[in-house]
């Protein structure tokens, strides 16, 4: 197995390759679909995606109690680094080749202002190269654009997309963007987080294995897939 995907529940996610433990948009303190806790987890990196509250999320808290480095947009990693921790800042088309693998970071069409009301620069997707060649590609917090049609010329191994609706991506739209990306297999996020993006995973999961060749893996948060 390449990788380990481990779902913790709206947008935060856990990855482990090639030995290291990779957080995603950690956000544990106020998240009432969280299956942990901020404190119970370990990170070597922390990927921040923009600069909302349920992404930046404990990113800060965790980075200072393991030491971990946060791979973030430039702007972002700039306001936390003034914050005591260790980052590595990127842009939208840059890619860097991180122990664990190659990350680029794609557009996302969304906001991105910080907490404290800072510029967040523009939010970001993350395409992943692991160290054995497979494709991870998660969106983040966005809308459709058609240029997913590129990043799926990469060749899609696993991609996590929103669906939760009013912030970015619902299902239909979640459902153009399987089409446009044609990865082999999707996990939903970014719902029923609150009533505000309450989905049924599974009547989406239904339409897109109908519609596309890809698999669906619904997960409850704290549940994991490899590929
Ligand atoms: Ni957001
Ligand atoms: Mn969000």
């Amino acid at each position: 197995m390449a990788l380990t995907l481990t779902w913790y529940g709206h947008a935060t996610l856990g990855m482990e390759t090639a030995g290291y433990k990779i957080l995603v948009d950690p956000f544990f303190s106020g998240n009432p679909a969280a299956s942990t806790t901020a404190d119970k987890t370990q990170a070597d990196f922390i990927l921040v995606s923009h600069g909302h509250g349920d992404h930046v999320g404990d990113a800060l808290a965790i980075a200072k109690r393991t030491g971990s480095l946060i791979i973030s947009n430039f702007e972002i990693a700039s306001w936390l680094e003034q914050q005591g921790v260790k980052t590595h800042g990127q842009h939208i088309g840059g890619g860097f080749k991180h122990p664990f693998g190659y990350l680029k970071l794609t557009q996302a069409l969304h906001g991105s202002a910080l907490p404290d009301g800072s510029y967040g620069g523009n939010p970001a997707g993350f395409l992943l190269t692991t160290n054995e060649g497979q494709k991870v590609y998660i969106a983040c917090d966005t809308g459709l654009f058609g240029d997913m049609r590129l990043i799926g010329e990469e060749g899609i191994d696993l991609a996590v997309l929103p669906i939760g609706d009013n912030f970015t991506m619902g299902p239909d739209d979640a459902l153009r963007a399987v089409k446009l990306l044609q990865p082999k297999h999707v996990i939903p996020v970014h719902y029923n987080t609150w009533g505000l993006i309450a989905q049924d995973p599974h009547a989406w999961a239904e339409r897109v294995q109908t519609e596309t060749e890809a698999k669906v893996h619904v997960l409850q948060p704290g549940q994991s897939f490899s590929i």
